[in-house]
């Protein structure tokens, strides 16, 4: 079973010998490795059980690291990463030879980021490589928000679990590529379309939806509870499903007194979007584990990182028989 501490050096030890490590970022849990080692890599898909064509995101200490590890990196990109790193942005760029293939699932490019963690930010100034890591859960799953998330889950997978305490921002960080000169968001994160247009203002946003997608990792189904999960009008819903045991995931309203309820969670009472944002992956997690039979959910706002949540609710609940 993994162990769980704050001590860096510790931690380092174990990445420097090729073994893995999760670590705590502002937006979720990642499952480290040494990015320059393919044999550490291989390790990572394999504890989350992912395919090997979704590619893994790059964690560099500063973007003064940028140039050693991108190439042809645009002024747009400079500026989006002197504007929002460290913090929830990772830049889709074409990579240098260093980075094994595997970590960009055999693309020319490859997502880089500078994680918002004073732990992590310690971790990686005393490493002298950048760690590739995902979201610690296993392929598919709720992405983790606390240590103890990556326990549950990963903790036979790996020696060490850094904790940082909960996750300031809940959300996977907002990625953005570029097309000719113009950036493009490829998912939708922790940083918001209204703040990344002040830095791009002709910011395309290209969110791929489909259930084999050319550019990996943006699968519907993805972020999914065990149980199932339906999105829609909340009144609607737990009419139609009075007779089963409910879980309840609303935006601001109590449901509890509903027929059939038996478990709900709150993500914001005062309305709050980053509030909401925060408690989303936790709350999924309590109600998966409650004793409903199915999770009842409804839509947030459409703006701030109400456009990733939804994003999220949606891959969610997202079922095979929609597909058809
Ligand atoms: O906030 C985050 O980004 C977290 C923390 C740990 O940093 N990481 C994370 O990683 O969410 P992961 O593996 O769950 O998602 C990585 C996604 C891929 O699924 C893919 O959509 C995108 O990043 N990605 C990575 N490299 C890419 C590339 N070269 N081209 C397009 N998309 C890429
Ligand atoms: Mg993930």
């Amino acid at each position: 079973m993994a162990e769980l501490g704050t001590d860096t050096f510790r931690a380092a030890g174990y990445l420097r010998s090729g073994q893995l490590v999760a670590i705590p970022t502002e937006t979720v849990y990642g499952l480290a490795g040494n990015a320059l080692d393919a044999v550490a890599v291989v390790q990572i898909f394999e504890a989350k059980q992912r395919p090997s064509f979704d590619p893994l995101i790059v964690h560099l200490r500063s973007s003064d690291e940028l140039d050693r590890y991108a190439d042809e990196v645009p002024p747009l990109a400079q500026a989006l990463a002197a504007a929002f790193w460290p913090g929830p942005l990772t830049l889709v760029l074409p990579k240098k030879d260093i980075i094994p293939d595997l970590v960009s699932a055999g693309l020319p490019t490859a997502g880089f980021r500078v994680p918002a963690h004073a732990l992590t930010l310690e971790l990686l100034n005393a490493l002298d490589f950048p760690l590739a890591a995902p979201s610690a859960n296993p392929f598919g799953y709720i992405s983790p928000t606390t240590a103890l998330h990556v326990i549950d889950q990963l903790g036979e997978k790996v020696p060490y679990v850094l904790d940082g305490g909960a996750c300031s921002i809940g959300l996977e960080s907002t990625i953005v590529g570029f097309d000719e000169s113009r950036a493009v968001v490829y998912r939708l994160g922790g940083l918001s379309i209204e703040r990344l247009r002040q830095i791009a203002p002709d910011l395309e946003v290209r969110i791929q939806g489909s259930s084999n997608p050319a550019a990996p990792g943006m699968l519907l189904s993805h972020y999914a509870p065990r149980k199932k999960m339906v999105l829609g009008e909340l009144p609607v819903l737990m009419a139609e499903y009075a007779s089963q045991k409910i879980a309840v995931l609303s935006f601001k309203n109590d449901y509890s007194a509903g027929a059939g309820v038996c478990a709900q969670e709150v993500l914001s009472a005062s309305g709050d979007l980053d509030e909401a944002a925060l408690h989303l992956f936790a709350a999924m997690r309590r109600l998966d584990n409650s004793a409903a039979d199915i999770i009842l959910v409804e839509k947030v706002p459409d703006t701030g990182l109400g456009r990733a949540i939804n994003d999220r609710l949606q891959r969610a609940a997202f079922s095979e028989e929609e597909a058809k």
